[in-house]
């Protein structure tokens, strides 16, 4: 069959995976080709145990795996056949040299843009799917023209705003998808083409267009923001412990401003997630390569909060079961940095579980999506760590539950059959305000929401 377009992306990942199986979805006339250099993620989106969860996303995959989306190591290969490159690997914090622990990472794409260089024989759109920091456009064009070949390549910034648990619905109906380009006359010509792929089904007043700088910071400055939200309203927590207000009543107050808005307002143990921190880091990195210390100092605090809340969480319940964990057996509710996902990324839960064991926690792991992921956290700490799904076993002995992600199942338990099988006094500390504390404390538990007086028997 000839397909009306041959789309490419490298990096079959989190990004990559779920937004070209939306493409191919919604638009059968495409051919996808997803390729990766690692071959066992591939086996799995060949397989019927994708590599990653998302709610909805078995479905799409299902329905358009063979057909016009397809799963490949082959990266040579499919550079050559392919016009529209979405190059959508990794940009992790840099962990060696310069820049170590602030700097984005940027051998991956590097590799990829020398690659398709090497292997491309006519015009290539390129597309920036990952997060990269501004100028990354430059420098990949730099890479791409530096043989002089006469091949053309245009390269242009198609930030994802995906959410990790949503992925699929953001991708269905996104708020908005951006795209930057040079303001070229082929610049141009290559926005249009990325701009006819989205209007096959985003309203075209959702697909908004920018320069590519603007586009490529837009990402960073988005997730800034996000995070910047989750570090405000719990940076009022402690406040609230020590004050007997309550967080959710004072964020209800102040969201109900429709200038501030009740979007993000939910206190809670800290934000994890592959992005939110690296994003901030690099942008604070190439803030103080600009001069610009004041700015890079503003954004640092966000990631500052973020870490004080989840070293007071587990403060918090060093002091409130009476300054010794020392052999108690606890139990994480979630491992997942968030609901409906089964991803671990900078998950607070990993924080939590390496904190509590040096304090010689027996720990107790559960989760209904992320027990793989968390034994690949925790390799080599095994010892004194048992991870069980149900959570009903997984809490039965233990001396404290703590709710570390927000899975919905964890509200609808039986407590009080939970409260039975624990060693007494139970505690339970809600690091994301989801459970009813009042009835908690009535089954018994010494109840330790985040951002409100903590309910006790003693
Ligand atoms: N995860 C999210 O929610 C999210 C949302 C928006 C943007 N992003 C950004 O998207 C990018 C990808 O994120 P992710 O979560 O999908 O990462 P990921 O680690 O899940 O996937 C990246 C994939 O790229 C592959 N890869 C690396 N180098 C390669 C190469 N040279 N050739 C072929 N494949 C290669 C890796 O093997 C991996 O499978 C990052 O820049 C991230 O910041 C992520």
């Amino acid at each position: 069959m000839k397909f009306e377009k041959n789309i490419l992306c490298i990096g079959a990942g989190y990004v990559g995976g779920p937004t070209m199986a939306m493409i191919a979805y919604k638009c059968p006339q495409y051919k996808v080709t997803v390729v990766d250099i690692n071959p066992e993620r591939i086996a799995q989106w060949n397989s019927s145990t994708l590599p990653i969860y998302e709610p909805g996303l078995d479905e799409i995959v299902k329905v358009t795996r063979g057909k016009n989306l397809f799963f490949s190591t082959d990266i040579e290969k499919a550079i050559r056949e392919n016009e529209i490159i979405f190059v959508s690997v990794n940009t992790p914090t840099k962990s060696f040299g310069a820049g170590a622990g602030m700097a984005a990472d940027l051998q991956y794409w590097e590799k990829t843009a020398r690659q398709i260089r090497e292997h491309s024989t006519s015009h290539k759109i390129i597309v920036e799917k990952s997060t990269f920091p501004v100028k990354t456009a430059f420098a990949m064009e730099r890479i791409l023209t530096s043989t002089h070949n006469g091949i053309i390549f245009d390269v242009v910034s198609n930030p994802e705003f995906l959410a990790e648990g949503t992925a699929v619905k953001d991708l269905e109906n996104p708020d908005r998808v951006l795209i930057g380009s040079r303001e070229t006359v082929s610049g141009l010509k290559a926005r249009d083409e990325l701009v006819e792929i989205f209007a096959k089904w985003v309203p075209r007043d959702r697909i908004i267009t920018s320069n590519i700088w603007s586009s490529e910071l837009s990402k960073l400055v988005a997730n800034a923001f996000l995070a910047q939200r989750v570090s405000s309203i719990n940076s009022f927590t402690p406040l609230c412990e020590k004050s007997d207000a309550d967080i959710k009543e004072v964020a209800r107050a102040v969201g109900m401003d429709p200038r501030v808005g009740d979007k993000f307002l939910n206190a809670g143990i800290g934000f994890g997630g592959s992005c939110f921190k690296k994003d901030i880091l690099s942008l604070v990195y190439m803030c103080r390569q600009y001069g610009l210390d004041e700015v890079a100092d503003y954004w640092e605090a966000v990631v500052k909060i973020n870490e004080y809340q989840k070293e007071r969480f587990v403060l918090n319940m060093l002091h409130a079961m009476f300054n010794t964990l020392a052999g108690k057996k606890v139990c994480l509710f979630g491992f997942a940095f968030k609901a409906n996902t089964g991803d671990t990324r900078e998950s607070p839960a990993i924080f939590v579980a390496r904190r509590l064991l040096e304090e010689k926690v027996n720990l107790v792991i559960t989760d209904p999506k992320a027990l793989n992921n968390a034994k690949n956290d925790l390799k080599g700490f095994e010892t004194g760590i048992t991870f069980i799904e149900d959570p009903y076993k997984a809490a039965s002995g233990c001396d404290a539950i703590a709710v570390v992600t927000e899975w919905d199942m964890y509200a609808g338990l039986d407590f009080e059959k939970i409260y039975d099988s624990m060693a007494k006094p139970a505690f339970i500390f809600d690091g994301r305000n989801i459970l009813d504390h009042k009835k908690l404390y009535e089954t018994g538990f010494n109840v330790f929401p985040t951002g409100k007086p903590a309910l006790t028997h003693f």
